[in-house]
């Protein structure tokens, strides 16, 4: 694969959103991360919460089973949730902020007035062979303090320019758009592989795709909603060629 590939992480934790909404075990997510896979999924994304709301244990013991492509396994860091990884130890780990009353995760992980704590929280994952991504918004001291404290990757919050973006708010979505930019540049600079993901569309993906120095794209909730109309493998083909096309 080209350097230049950009990864599809494809997020299905809304999959399992809709098999909640019944407690029964339709639709499954392990059948649209195999589906998912066979579309040319570079990787798959699920986020197991406190509360179990959409992806479930059994979820992720079946993900780690049945997949070929990486598991990027969404967390938030307690030590519940650490003792699960290292159960597991997927391929990588996102260390993700997490609130019981949010409908998605708001904003990016306050790693700076918390290093201490993460460089502890992050070590175990790491030595068990983790590759460990922090989910941070695009803010230079974050970023500094997710290197510090050794993680290998960062994944930015496009949530803001997401919502700019779908708001019609340009000279917002410009400034946060600029700011994934400059972010994304510096992150890559200090050495750490650049993730992007959050509120992603076909609308707002390209610019977000065009930074060289982003490596993967994590998308969920959009392809799940776009799949209920055209299947997921074509919603993911369109996703695939138009990131590609930013890529030139
Ligand atoms: N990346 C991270 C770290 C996330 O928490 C989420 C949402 O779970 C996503 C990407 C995907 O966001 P969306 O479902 O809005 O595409």
């Amino acid at each position: 694969m080209s350097d230049n590939h950009l990864r599809l992480g494809v997020n299905i934790d809304h999959v399992a959103t809709v098999r909640n909404a019944r407690g029964g075990a339709y639709p499954d997510p392990l059948r649209a991360a195999k589906l998912a896979e066979e579309a040319g999924a570079d990787g798959i994304t699920a986020h197991l919460r406190e509360d179990r709301r959409h992806i479930s244990d059994a979820d992720i013991d079946g993900l780690m089973e049945v997949l070929s492509v990486p598991l990027n396994f969404e967390m938030a860091a307690t030590p519940e949730m650490q003792k699960i990884a290292l159960r597991h130890k997927p391929h990588a780990v996102c260390i993700v902020p997490e609130k019981r009353e949010e409908r998605t995760t708001e904003g990016g992980l306050e790693v700076a007035r918390e290093e201490n704590k993460l460089a502890h929280f992050i070590a175990p994952l790491r030595d068990a062979g983790c590759r460990v991504s922090i989910f941070i918004a695009a803010d230079q001291r974050q970023i500094e303090a997710a290197h510090r404290i050794g993680a290998e990757v960062i994944e930015l919050h496009t949530g803001a320019y997401c919502d700019a973006m779908a708001e019609g708010h340009d000279d917002k979505a410009k400034s946060e758009l600029e700011a994934l930019r400059e972010m994304s540049a510096f992150a890559h600079s200090l050495g750490l592989e650049v993730h992007a993901g959050h509120g992603l569309t076909y609308d707002t993906v390209q610019p977000i795709a065009a930074f060289p120095e982003v490596r993967e794209l994590n998308i969920g909730h959009f392809l799940i909603g776009e799949a209920i109309f055209r299947g997921l493998t074509p919603a993911m083909a369109e996703m695939r060629r138009l990131m590609d096309e930013a890529r030139g």
